[in-house]
């Protein structure tokens, strides 16, 4: 089963990899100029998309089953791309909308297959504990969010705090307590978590998987000492012969090329949250998200949220902090490309679900592209 098997290693040959990039904002854009043109360059875009997950769908027969949209003008699915045209481009981003429901189709086809789990109750334990301790519920606004690490989850909890009344502002200046103050579906009996499962608004955030992962090497394990020495300790003595016995190591210097090495020696499912994929923390076909917004849109995916939830209109979603350092295109290119080829095969098919669920391309990480 494949979310069970300890590391759903998939083969990649280079063709695939190779073809499943492309520059959305492009196909989009060009789409913008009226409805017509919207729908053939989502579709293209479904299929390219699909492709980053391609041979994994072949494998798990799951193409047989992608459903392509209703006919021009006779379907619901079009309505926001009409309300759009009607309330000009500032009503509804016409891009955020599309790339909403490709997710969203994307999420059901894969979701929809016999081998994927369709309840946290067929989860294996260990599964299910990880799934309902990162799920936190807030009982007054009935929603339950689903956090990942690196995904703007200190700023969430702030929020969650502020809703609840533990705290006075989401910009009071304190250090993120991450346990204090938050109320975990894992703390539920078996049938309050049901009732909540069933009538809550549930929702997660995500973000390009690498991008993800990247953020966590540099914040762990550049600026984090407890990190560095109860993993960085134990990751350089594996992956630095000459240097197994010395007890000199602090664990500060980990090369992204050593931590990646790591990973690929773990099981997912007992990874630390910072790198667990998106997909084992929140197991987004055992939970039927009403909403997955996107660290690509932060701030509208937030204020959606909070006005769906019925949150009051002082309470904001937090500005980036000023001390932020966002994760470029460049630096995630030059760290993807100083990696060896043989790595990246392993790394990429390691997060497949996080990108085919969440519909995020494969970096392109072609000889070629990285000679630039
Ligand atoms: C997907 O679309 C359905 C139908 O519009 C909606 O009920 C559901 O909340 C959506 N889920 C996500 C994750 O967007
Ligand atoms: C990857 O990058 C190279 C070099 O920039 C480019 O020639 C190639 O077409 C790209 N591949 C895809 C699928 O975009």
């Amino acid at each position: 089963m494949l979310p069970r098997r300890q590391d759903y290693g998939m083969k990649m040959t280079g063709g695939v990899r190779g073809g499943s990039v492309i520059n959305f904002r492009t196909t989009v854009s060009s789409g913008r100029r009226g409805s017509s043109a919207v729908l053939p360059s989502v579709l293209t875009f479904l299929v390219i998309v699909a492709s980053g997950g391609l041979l994994l769908m072949i494998e798990k027969g799951m193409l047989n089953s992608m459903e392509t949209p209703p006919p021009r003008g006779s379907g619901k699915r079009l309505d926001f791309i009409r309300q759009a045209g009607r309330h000009g481009p500032d009503a509804v981003d016409v891009e955020t909308q599309i790339l909403q429901e490709i997710r969203n189709r994307t999420i059901r086809t894969m979701c929809s297959q016999k081998n994927m789990p369709h309840s946290i109750w067929s989860l294996s334990p260990l599964q299910r504990k990880t799934v309902l301790q990162h799920i936190l519920v807030n009982d007054q606004y009935h929603f339950l969010y689903c956090y990942v690490p690196k995904v703007a989850c200190s700023n969430w909890k702030r929020v969650l705090k502020v809703l609840s009344g533990a705290l006075e502002s989401v910009d009071v200046n304190i250090k993120m307590n991450h346990q204090n103050d938050l109320l975990f579906l894992s703390s539920f009996k078996p049938e309050e978590i049901r009732y909540r499962l069933k009538h809550y608004f549930k929702f997660m955030f995500v973000r390009e998987p690498m991008e993800r992962l990247l953020s966590a090497y540099r914040n762990k394990f550049g600026e984090i000492q407890s990190y560095q020495k109860k993993y960085g300790v134990e990751i350089i003595k594996r992956y630095r012969k000459s240097r197994a016995k010395d007890a000199s190591i602090t664990g500060d210097d980990v090369t992204f090329g050593e931590f990646v090495r790591y990973l690929l020696d773990e099981d997912v499912e007992r990874m630390n949250e910072h790198w667990m994929p998106m997909y084992n923390l929140c197991q987004p076909c055992a939970v039927n998200y009403n909403f997955i917004g996107s660290y690509e849109h932060l701030e509208s995916d937030s204020a959606y949220v909070l006005q769906h939830v019925g949150a009051p209109p002082h309470i904001q979603f937090p500005e980036r902090q000023t001390w932020y350092k966002p994760v470029t295109t460049e630096t995630l290119h030059y760290y993807l490309c100083s990696l060896p080829q043989k790595l990246l095969k392993e790394l990429l098919p390691k997060y497949i679900l996080d990108f085919s669920l969440f519909t995020y391309p494969l970096p392109n990480t072609t000889t070629q592209h990285c000679r630039h």
